[in-house]
Formats: C-alpha cells, structure tokens, sequence
C-alpha cells in the first residue's frame, strides 16, 4: 500500500509534491521518490530508501524543479525496500514516468512478453510494466499519451492507482483509477492528484472522487475524465470543509496522542449532530437505506479489520442486547472464504473502515452485494471506496485519522454503532423512547468520563514506566468489554511491539492460564457489571499464580485493589457504555509504554496506515 501525487501547472511540481508527501507518509516508509519535467523539458528523478526524511535530504542537496511532476512513498509489495524498486518507475528510453498504488497481479507474465520484445528492466517491482506498456503502445503508433494509457490498461489486472507524465507530451498529466484510491484536486489552472485529499488540500478545496475504472486527463488548459472504453465521465467537484490545522499535531507530540484526545469532542459533535432534540432518539441526516428495507431486515453480517473488527464485535454484543437480530462478525479477510449463510436481500451487511479503502473489507462488501446483501457502510472518509459502493453510510465525522493506530476512529466507529443500534431497535419496536433517552443520556456523558480520565494521564504514564519491559501481556475483559481487551492488546503491540494477546477473561482456564508467572502483566477490565464478580474470580486464578494485575477499575470500586497490583480507576458508566470510557487508559498505557520504548508511535515498523492490499 503506497501513497502517490502528482501536480500540474504554473508553480514549481516540487514543494508541493514534496509537502503531500509528507502529509502520505503514513501510507508507507520503505522508501520514496519524486519526479519532474523541469523548465528545460529534461526529466529529473530523485530517490530516497527508508523514511522521507532521507528523500527530502537528498532532495535539498540536489535540487529540481520543474512545472510538472509526480511523487510516491513506497510501502513494499513487490520486491525489497530499494533504491532500484523505489518509485517513480520508467520505461527504455526514461521518458515515460509512472508512480503506483496497488497490486498488478499478471505482471509476470507481462514482464516475461516485454523481455522477449527486448525490454531491459530496472527493478523488481510489478509497478515498471506500466511504462513499457506505454512505451510499446506509442511504438505501435498509439496517438498520444493518454491513447496509450489506455492500450496499457487493457492489458493489466488487478488493483492500481496510478499517475503518469512523459517527456513528449510536457503538458499533460495522466491519472488512472481501479481499486486503489485516487481524488484529482482542481485549482486555478493547475491540477493535482492524489491518494488521499489531505496531501493536496492546503491547495485546493475543490475535489473529485475518481471512480474505479477512470481516466483523468489534465493539460494546462483544462480536464477530462473518460472511462477505460473512452467514452467521457463527468466528474463531481465536491468541496472539502475540514480546515488544515486539523492535520497538524496541535501541539501533540505524536498524532496518536492528539487523536486520543480529540476523542471527547468527537463524541460531542457526533451526538448533537445525531440525537433528536427530545433526546429520545436518533436521526441520520443522509441515510440512503429506507426503513422499509431496514424493517425487513433478518440477520445483520459485521465484516471489518483490526481495531474496525473490534468495534464491529463489541457491535454484536450490542445489536443483540439490544434488538432481536442475529448478529455474526467476521474477519473481513475470512469472511468469503467460509461459505456464510444467508446472504440475500435480507441481509444488512455491516461494513466498518476507517479509511475505506482496506481491501479485504470491500472484498467482502463485494462478495456480500454479489449476493443481493445490503451493504452499510460506518466510515471516517467521504468519498472513500466503501462508501461508494455501499447502500448507505454513516460517517464517524472524527476528521483525518493520521497515526497508524486507530483510535479517535476507534471510538467513534463505536459511537456510530451505538447510535444505529438505537435507531433499528426503536424502527423495530424493541427500544422504547425511555429506554433510548436512557441509553442516550449515558453517552452524553462520556466525553467528561474520558477528560477526567485524560486527567489522571500521569498516573497512567508512570504505570506505563513500570511495566514496558515486559515481554508479554495479557489483556483479560468480559461481555462488552471483550472486544475492548483484544483492542486494547492490538494498540499496545502494535505501537510498542510487546507480545500482548487479548482474551476473553472465562476461557483463561481452558490452558492459557499456564502462560502466567510473575514476569507476566495481565491486564483486566474489571468495571461494575453484569460480569463482574465472574471477573473478580478469574482475577483471583490469575492472582494464585502469581500473575501481576493491572486493573481497569470502577472508582470506588473495594475488591479489585485487594487483588490487583496496579489499578487504574475510571468513572461508572452503564455496563453497555462502558466500552467507550473503559478503552480510554489502554490507548494511554498503550501509548506510554511506546514511548518510553522508544518507538516510531506515529509509522510503527511493518504497518500501513491503510491496507489497500488482500
Ligand atoms: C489499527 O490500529 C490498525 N491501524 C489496523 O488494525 C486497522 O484498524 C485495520 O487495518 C483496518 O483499517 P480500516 O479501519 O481503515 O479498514
């Protein structure tokens, strides 16, 4: 999964391309490049392995600028981090350059037929094909670039978004989309295309969602969108309102620790822009799936990844508390492998992604509307795939999630659950207005819970001082807060690289239990609840081994500090909202623990941000 750019018009290509880079970090760090035809019409290329910061270096050093360009940041498929494998790619003659997001998945096959025609190749990966596609295609008399994009494409499978420009033709900027985000920025005579709007939209607010299976065309004049038949596209302008600051790190360290505490007014802004002003119930402003369809709604499928998985799973617990729905989850990356059952025109598939892009989740939306399924989409990013291909959406409104780990997304993936679990149970008659304002007044007060729990920050920063040299943890919850104890283990190894497994707090008997000794942290959510004096018990199993107790407690709470080494107090919430307030400290010790490990919080090794490959 791979970040690209491109830019044509008036300004110099390099500053901007390089500022967006920085803004599609995230997207990968195994090594980046960028590319222009300078004013003298030559084209020039630097190249950097490992972070950008070593592109920029090398970029300052050596110069270039050039009215148009394209830049990429790599996070490898095909072939090792390497300065030959790092992108902008080219053909025979380096006049033709390419930069890619995506998979080609004959590109073989392809390579093997271009040798044979004397194609000398530099680099493994399966992105260079491209170019000497489109250099055959011009050879065989293709009319122009775009003629010959077109020839290239038609013999390619598989997934890619790509930006294209070649030395002939000094005007034109090409950009291709099929299963791998690609947004066009439209300025004053300049154009720009990306992966993602955040690297473009300190340029312009102005932005079209391209389409799977388009063509942009971008000269100094003007624009076309076609599709790969040629016939001619009319783009959507749509306009960006989220301002820039909110891509900084406001004073934040890292963006994990900002997004942490922007969660709070996430919650805020979500519930006053969703709860009916009697605050008995809810209402979602551009929801395209109709009550009748909802209403006849038998069985709801949740398929996410990661920590979306997570929130989709603690969804289950409150869909079924809460209607009289069958709720399964799965693995959006197991989901279509397993022969689920009734998927028809019944079925409420459930898609949550953050970014909307993770290519096992649209599979399985793919695979699920194939079989005439309903698809909802709970997303962070307008526009994104999913919620293109979805019946409707809920966006979670939580602004760019920039840090690898989720969690601003996490919480308000969850939010969005709550509230659509109110809506459905009170469409279907099995949430009375009474019980709605209830549950509604419970998440009301979740903000100050999670600030009085950002408070208490220090306490937690000391924990974290005590225990992040452990090789491994546990992270032990019930009911509700299961969910919440396996996304609590993924934020810490994921961040930190501590071995941290996620269990549900019964089953330790069942032979994990044989793990504990006293080297070995075992963190357990142990809030008041319908579980708790179970919790309390296999806290004591874990105790009698000498297992060291970090306790997630409700304040005041007596029993757990007479078990537990360490605990860290929370605010009482209703069982069913606990998820919300509880996650708040295991993203802090998470976060903590990282810290004082010393690690890349932000660009964790071996992670993407969002994974746009099966
Ligand atoms: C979570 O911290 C990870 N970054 C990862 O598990 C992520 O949640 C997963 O890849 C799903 O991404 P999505 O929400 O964009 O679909």
């Amino acid at each position: 999964m791979c970040g690209i750019i491109g830019y044509i018009g008036k300004k110099d290509a390099v500053p901007i391309i390089m500022r967006g880079l920085r803004r599609l970090e995230y997207r990968g760090y195994d090594s980046a490049g960028v590319s222009v035809l300078n004013h003298g019409c030559a084209i020039e290329m630097r190249k950097a392995v490992g972070v950008l910061d070593n592109l920029f270096s090398a970029v300052d050093k050596n110069p270039l600028a050039g009215p148009l360009g394209i830049g990429h940041t790599r996070w490898a498929t095909h072939g090792v981090p390497s300065s030959e494998n790092c992108h902008p790619h080219f053909d025979c003659t380096g006049n033709i350059m390419v930069v890619h997001n995506g998979i080609i998945e004959n590109f073989k096959e392809l390579k093997d037929e271009l040798i044979k025609k004397g194609h000398r190749f530099s680099s493994e990966t399966d992105t260079e094909i491209t170019a000497h596609l489109i250099e055959e295609a011009l050879s065989a008399g293709a009319a122009d670039l775009e003629a010959a994009v077109r020839a290239c494409i038609a013999r390619i499978e598989g997934s890619y978004a790509l930006g294209i420009f070649r030395k002939d033709e000094p005007h034109t900027l090409i950009g291709v989309r099929q299963g791998s985000p690609l947004v066009v920025g439209i300025g004053k005579d300049e154009y720009f295309i990306s992966s993602d709007v955040s690297a473009i939209v300190e340029s312009t607010r102005q932005i079209i969602y391209l389409d799977d299976g388009e063509i942009i065309t971008m000269k100094t004049g003007g624009y076309h969108i076609t599709d790969f038949k040629g016939n001619k596209v009319k783009g959507v302008v749509k306009k960006v309102t989220w301002d820039v600051e909110a891509l900084d790190k406001a004073g934040f360290e890292k963006y994990m620790l900002k997004e942490i505490h922007e969660q709070p007014n996430i919650i805020r802004q979500n519930l006053r822009m969703r709860v009916t002003k009697d605050k008995k119930g809810v209402a979602f402003d551009d929801f395209t799936i109709s009550d009748d369809v909802l209403k006849k709604i038998s069985k709801i499928y949740i398929v996410s990844c990661g920590t979306a998985y997570y929130a989709g799973f603690t969804g289950k617990y409150l869909m079924e508390h809460f209607t009289s729905l069958p709720v399964e989850i799965d693995l959006a990356s197991e989901f279509r492998y397993r022969k689920p059952k009734l998927l028809n025109e019944n079925t409420l598939i459930i898609a949550v992604s953050q970014s909307g892009e993770t290519a096992d989740t649209l599979a399985s939306v793919y695979e699920a509307k194939g079989k005439g399924c309903k698809v909802l989409a709970i997303c962070n990013v307008v526009g994104s795939t999913l919620t293109r291909e979805s019946d409707g959406t809920i966006y979670i409104n939580a602004g760019p999630e920039i840090s690898v780990a989720s969690t601003k997304a996490y919480t308000g993936q969850l939010l969005s659950i709550y509230l659509f679990t109110i809506y459905l149970a009170k469409l279907k008659g099995e949430m009375t207005a009474a019980a709605a304002a209830a549950l509604i007044k419970e998440l009301e007060a979740v903000p100050n819970k999670m600030e009085k729990i950002m408070r208490g920050e220090q306490e937690i920063i000391e924990i974290a001082k005590k225990y992040c040299k452990a090789k491994s943890a546990f992270y032990l919850g019930r009911g509700f807060n299961y969910p919440n104890a396996l996304e609590g283990a993924l934020k810490n190894k994921e961040i930190s690289y501590m071995h941290a497994e996620g269990y549900a707090a019964g089953e330790m008997k069942h032979g994990p239990i044989a793990l504990i000794d006293e080297n070995f942290p075992v963190v357990c959510i142990a809030t008041k609840g319908s579980t708790y004096d179970k919790m309390i018990s296999n806290m004591k199993e874990v105790e009698a081994r000498k297992g060291r107790i970090i306790a997630i407690s409700s304040n005041g709470d007596k029993n757990v500090p007479q078990i537990a080494e360490t605990v860290i107090s929370v605010p009482e919430t209703a069982e069913e909202v606990s998820p919300l307030v509880n996650i708040m400290p295991l993203q802090l010790l998470a976060y903590y623990i990282a810290q004082y490990k010393g690690c890349d919080i932000d660009k964790p090794r071996n992670l993407a941000k969002s994974v746009t490959v099966e």
